[in-house]
């Protein structure tokens, strides 16, 4: 077994002892693809979410919103996630196994995800590629699967067909009338959601990697494409961040964001603000910066409804993985909504600079044939036609009136008149730049970057170094004994701190000091207090620093006051 994946192991087993990562519904076999986080993972991935929300929700721009993971059959129709959400599956002729065809041509190909149904079967029969089950080589054609889980709403045939949601942002589009008036019709402005998604992977494999069903942060921030951003790209000007363009366009290169955006590198201002900002985020909750890069999809791997994609990629132990899709996804998702629903509320008003003359050819009703044929509703069938934006292309056609009701229009009701109008402004479909963030593999990178092996006393001794803000938990409190008052003390201790808001602290009263202090480094708590005989006598308690060892002796109200405020560090 290589170095690389006998650590890869120990931090696994690491995960799964300490209650931070484990396989679900074990005690039943499990299921490839469902992980639990337990009670230490638990507050990790809360606190990664926390942080997430936190970066991007301070700035008065982006809002928070939450929608249902159950979403009807329209919708996802309408988004194209019916018709496109799939992926090429192989199966084995000899044993039936059902395997992802990009994965079974790794390495036979530098990015599979590109390649066609022909494409990939070429691949699988000119190399002889074994099926990972049964050793067998003979191949169905390949042949897309949809990777949402169905389900339905409400019982027998008056249920409605739906999906456990594949993204969380249709969520946001469905929402954007109200985000529309939140923000008082002005663009631009974002809402993030952070929650399940779903996603039934055909062969699930690299851990926490693939999962059927993980959670998702993503961000839809809605622009007028019209308005030239000017986004102030200072802050990264002297960090030169690792590209990977599409190669039909441009070579690898290390370039600051800002410079990449004024080349055209990455094509769209705000889609480069956006990856400085998520670098930005990813750094601060732990991932070492040396192991990012920004990875462009070339054309045929971009989802169908992006324009130009930028995938964040994290090094680690299984490679170089895509932990979040920066995406270009125009128009295409309002557009389509407002296409399948005929609804009026997803377009944006934007206001001429001064108001506009225009010669307009308009459909007039003829009174002495529309006053007859409609009577009492004459005056609104005249209003409707008044207000039709586009010619019809025919005749008879649908009118509809603003009641909802619907009339019949005939050639000869109507005479086409020219007339000049005033228009202040325009109805136009905003686009979006959605990034869009895989929590669960950004955490497995964490830690996987955080998580140190050394040696003590000639024993294996590990620390998982992760950032204090993320920790999930702040404090091990370890009384020196049980007895003469120290155990007592240190219960006190532990729930001051657990009742001050956002902490958690871990009691060890069990074990040699040094086993404690173990424990807690090796589930990363970045501080323990130890309450000793001095603690008895004149109150103060010795504080360890997690990753030096360093220790002081502080009062445990100023530990507590330091804890809630961040600034423990300071006190060394
Ligand atoms: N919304 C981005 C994704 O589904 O990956």
């Amino acid at each position: 077994m290589s170095d690389k994946h006998a650590r890869l192991e120990r931090l696994t087993s690491m995960l799964r002892r300490r209650g931070v990562i484990l396989p679900a519904f074990e005690i039943h076999g499990g299921v490839a693809g469902l992980f639990d986080f337990g009670p230490v993972g638990g507050r990790l991935r809360r606190r990664l979410n926390n942080s997430w929300l936190e970066h991007w929700a301070s700035h008065g721009d982006i809002v928070e919103i939450d929608s249902p993971t159950i979403t009807p059959e329209a919708v996802l129709i309408a988004s194209g996630h019916v018709g496109e959400f799939n992926d090429f599956m192989s199966e084995c002729n000899a044993c039936g196994g059902a395997f992802r065809s990009d994965h079974l041509a790794e390495g036979h190909h530098p990015n599979p995800d590109v390649l066609s149904q022909e494409e990939l079967d070429q691949i699988l029969h000119n190399n002889s590629i074994a099926c990972p089950t049964c050793g067998g080589g003979d191949w169905k054609a390949a042949r897309p699967m949809n990777l949402m889980f169905d389900t339905r709403i409400g019982a027998m045939k008056g249920g409605r067909a739906a999906y456990m949601r594949p993204e969380t942002a249709q969520g946001m589009f469905m929402l954007f009338p109200a985000l529309y008036r939140h923000f008082r019709n002005r663009l631009p402005f974002g809402a993030v959601q952070t929650g399940k998604g779903y996603r039934n992977e055909i062969s699930p494999r690299q851990g926490m990697i693939r999962l059927r069903e993980f959670n998702m942060a993503e961000l839809e921030y809605f622009i007028d494409p019209e308005v030239e951003p000017a986004h102030d790209f200072s802050k990264w000007e002297s960090i030169q961040f690792n590209l990977i363009p599409d190669p039909e366009f441009n070579q690898p290169m290390s370039i600051d964001p800002g410079s990449a955006s004024a080349e055209n590198i990455i094509r769209h201002p705000t889609v480069a603000w956006f990856m400085a900002r998520t670098w930005d985020f990813l750094v601060s909750v732990g991932i070492n910066p040396e192991m990012i890069r920004f990875r462009q999809h070339e054309g045929t791997e971009m989802a169908h409804y992006a324009s130009d994609c930028w995938d964040a990629e994290i090094h680690g132990s299984y490679g170089w993985i895509e932990c979040v899709g920066i995406a270009h996804r125009g128009c295409y998702d309002l557009a389509a909504h407002e296409s399948a629903t005929g609804d009026g509320n997803l377009r944006a008003w934007r206001p001429y600079s001064e108001p506009r003359t225009v010669d307009k050819t308009v459909l007039a009703g003829k009174g002495s044939i529309i006053g007859p044929a409609f009577r009492d509703q004459a005056g609104a069938v005249n209003d409707a036609l008044q207000s039709i934006d586009e010619m019809p292309t025919g005749f008879p056609f649908e009118l509809t009136l603003e009641s909802g009701d619907s009339v019949t229009i005939e050639a000869d009701m109507v005479e086409e008149k020219r007339i000049q109008t005033t228009e202040h402004g325009e109805w136009f479909l905003p686009h979006v730049v959605e990034p869009a963030f895989g929590i669960d593999r950004i955490l497995w990178h964490i830690i996987d970057h955080s998580y140190v092996e050394t040696e003590k006393g000639g024993e294996p001794y590990t620390v998982l170094r992760l950032p204090a803000s993320i920790a999930a938990i702040d404090i091990a409190i370890l009384p020196l004994m049980e007895k003469d008052g120290m155990g007592e003390v240190a219960s006190h201790i532990h729930h001051q701190i657990c009742a001050a808001p956002n902490l958690a602290s871990y009691y060890d009263g069990s074990g040699s000091i040094g086993r404690r202090y173990a424990r807690a480094d090796e589930i990363g708590v970045p501080w323990a207090v130890t309450i000793d005989h001095e603690s008895l006598q004149n109150g103060s308690v010795t504080i360890r620093r997690r990753d030096d060892g360093e220790q002081i002796r502080i009062q445990p109200d100023e530990l507590v006051d330091a804890l809630v405020s961040g600034a423990v560090t300071s006190l060394f």
